[in-house]
């Protein structure tokens, strides 16, 4: 596995991406929203890798891993125009079912290719699970860390485009209000994961997200939300009652404490 192997598979994702048919704006802009997440999620991982010292090697296989994660998600929209899995299908394990459908992943040992695999079909779940292989458990964190670090920025340039050209299954659906959750406050303060099934409104997926920092396993990964201002920024577009205000001096403590 190589620099060059990272390319040939960069090719076959874009081959597999023109399978689909974008002639309509809207589906143009949900398969491109997913494919620049890809490019995006790629990016994220390699860095990560290379901040946390993974050797030359083990940086492509996590740049394969994060180009690859989300193949799954073309073939969800096209069936069903969703990309909310309750709804449609488990687009982790699609994923890892159209890599061995097209054995993309032909020419890499057998050990690898099960990482790939492994990191694909269960970077969604809702927690890792817990007596995983030590190889499996690094790359599937890395790259929960990557794609987070992405849908954090997606979600925040979303909102800021008129609804008119936002890709429609962005928002997975959500109605924008004013009002939000405040139980989600509440489990964010027990620092604990929000479940998707606690979210209501766009407000909500805000907080939702402001909850992943309990699920970010990498230093590089924290270093990275932050300087983005991925927190500042998404508490920025909340309602700035009380209540956001003290998660936001509780978060910044959180932070503080992770970046040292
Ligand atoms: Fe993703």
């Amino acid at each position: 596995m190589n620099t060059e192997y990272l390319e040939g598979l960069k090719g076959w994702f874009e081959d597999y991406y023109n399978t689909f048919d974008a002639s309509d704006d809207d589906d143009r802009k949900n398969y491109v929203l997913k494919k620049e997440h890809t490019e995006e999620v790629y990016k994220n991982a390699v860095s990560i890798a290379m901040a946390e010292g993974f050797s030359a090697e083990e940086t492509v296989l996590a740049g394969i891993c994060g180009l690859l994660h989300d193949v799954g998600r073309f073939a969800q929209y096209s069936r069903y125009k969703t990309f909310k899995d309750s709804i449609s299908v488990n687009h982790g394990l699609l994923g890892s079912e159209i890599l061995l459908k097209y054995n993309t992943l032909m020419g890499l040992d057998k050990n690898v290719q099960d990482v790939v695999l492994f990191t694909v079909k269960y970077h969604n779940v809702f927690k890792v699970p817990d007596g995983l292989g030590k190889v499996e458990e690094r790359f599937l964190r890395l790259v929960r860390d990557a794609d987070k670090l992405d849908i954090w920025s997606v979600f925040l340039k979303q909102v800021e485009i008129p609804q008119k050209q936002r890709a429609s299954a962005a928002l997975l659906g959500l109605p924008e209000s004013s009002q939000y959750n405040p139980e989600i406050i509440t489990i964010i303060m027990d620092k604990q994961v929000v479940p998707l099934n606690r979210v209501i409104t766009v407000n909500d997926y805000h907080l939702l997200r402001l909850s992943w920092i309990y699920d970010l396993h990498y230093k590089a990964s924290f270093q990275l939300l932050f300087e983005r201002q991925l927190i500042a920024h998404t508490l920025s577009i909340l309602p700035q009652d009380n209540r956001i205000l003290e998660l936001r001096d509780f978060l910044n403590t959180y932070t503080a404490v992770m970046l040292k």
